[in-house]
């Protein structure tokens, strides 16, 4: 069955082929990061007005990279939740008038569920349950995965999303845009031991897995304004900074996450999301021996429509679709939390 998935939930207009769940034929991207630098941000009106200018195209190239024609796609997805309402919109109807033109089924796919499927995109996928980390722009989630539609959240952050406290960080030191990937190129430079940013502390009970970035980025920034009031601004070294707050926001995720790898005695850890890109993250997962923990490929951690073809087509495979009246939603729906 060959899937065609789109989306558009944020400032990444992307559409991708994809063979039975698991062969990506194409996968094509369009960023607007260079459209939102300006602003330093997402700016959610321009987002939704270029994905409507360029969803066609892209979806036209991801065919004809594909080597497919309309008439071969067998089933469309488009993410419709969470994310940008704007945005997510123009995926979602443009999948759903694709779907009622060629009578195909059609699925309304979720966010975080597609990020956390584009592991299964490679080879040797990962076997069922293991314990979901999603790291991305807008949410950081621990949690046990049963199945590709079965998630229950063991931990989220109380405040910042991690990618979220990259990009800000990033912004502050005037690192570039979009933060994540600069602060990860500039850390490569720098020495982690330079400043010693605190570690929240240690939350209990059902609260135990749940992650917190706000003081780590209030102490990042409050070090700038230290060197300022003294005149010595100029003595902060960016790459310093980068990889001193990198070590710590990176220490924060794991904490939680070793916890219910521990507690949970589930020691396959599935990575997703923008900021499972990031190189010290993966190097440290990798050193730990104990637990086997399994990274999409680079391209596949950051917004794709690949990850939504592929998790569609479990849908899809299992006789299940969406109806044309399904609507998108800003916010993360339908997942239990689950207590230690
Ligand atoms: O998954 P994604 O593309 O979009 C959302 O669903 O939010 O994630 C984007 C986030 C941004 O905050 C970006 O700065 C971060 O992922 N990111 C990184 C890296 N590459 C992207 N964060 C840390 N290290 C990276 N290498
Ligand atoms: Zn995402």
């Amino acid at each position: 069955m060959t899937v065609l998935g789109i989306e558009t939930s944020c400032d990444e207009c992307a559409a991708a082929v994809v063979k039975d769940g698991k062969t990506i034929l194409s996968n094509v991207v369009a960023t607007q990061i260079p459209v939102h630098r300006e602003f330093s941000g997402v700016v959610p009106e321009i987002a939704s007005r270029k994905h409507t200018e360029w969803i066609y195209g892209v979806v036209e190239e991801s065919l004809s990279r594909a080597g497919v024609a309309v008439r071969d796609i067998d089933g469309v997805a488009a993410t419709a939740r969470p994310g940008l309402l704007g945005s997510l919109l123009v995926g979602l109807t443009f999948a759903k008038a694709f779907a009622w033109a060629r009578r195909i089924p059609f699925l309304a796919c979720d966010h975080i569920l597609a990020h956390l499927y584009a592991a299964h995109l490679c080879e040797n996928s990962p076997a069922y349950p293991y314990i979901g980390l999603l790291v991305s722009g807008g949410h950081t989630i621990i949690c046990r995965v049963n199945g590709f539609d079965a998630m229950e959240v063991l931990g989220t952050t109380i405040d910042d999303a991690a990618g979220e406290a990259f990009d800000k960080i990033a912004k502050r030191y005037a690192l570039g845009y979009p933060g994540g990937v600069h602060i990860d190129e500039a850390a490569k430079d720098g020495d982690d031991s330079i400043f010693a940013f605190p570690m929240p502390s240690l939350r209990k009970g059902e609260h135990r897995y749940d992650v917190s970035y706000s003081g780590l980025k209030t102490a990042v920034v409050n070090q700038l304004e230290q060197f300022r009031k003294k005149g010595r601004a100029g003595e902060v070294n960016p790459s310093d900074i980068a990889a001193s707050f990198q070590k710590t926001a990176v220490e924060i995720l794991l904490r939680a996450l070793f916890r219910a790898s521990r507690d949970s005695g589930i020691n396959v850890v599935v990575s997703g999301g923008g900021v499972a890109a990031n190189s010290y993250l993966r190097s440290r997962l990798a050193e730990r021996k104990d637990i086997k923990c399994v990274f999409p490929p680079k391209e596949l951690c950051g917004d794709n429509g690949a990850m939504v073809a592929g998790l569609a087509y479990r849908y899809f495979e299992r006789g299940d679709s969406s109806p044309l009246s399904a609507d998108a939603s800003a916010r993360v729906k339908g997942f239990k939390r689950r207590y230690p």
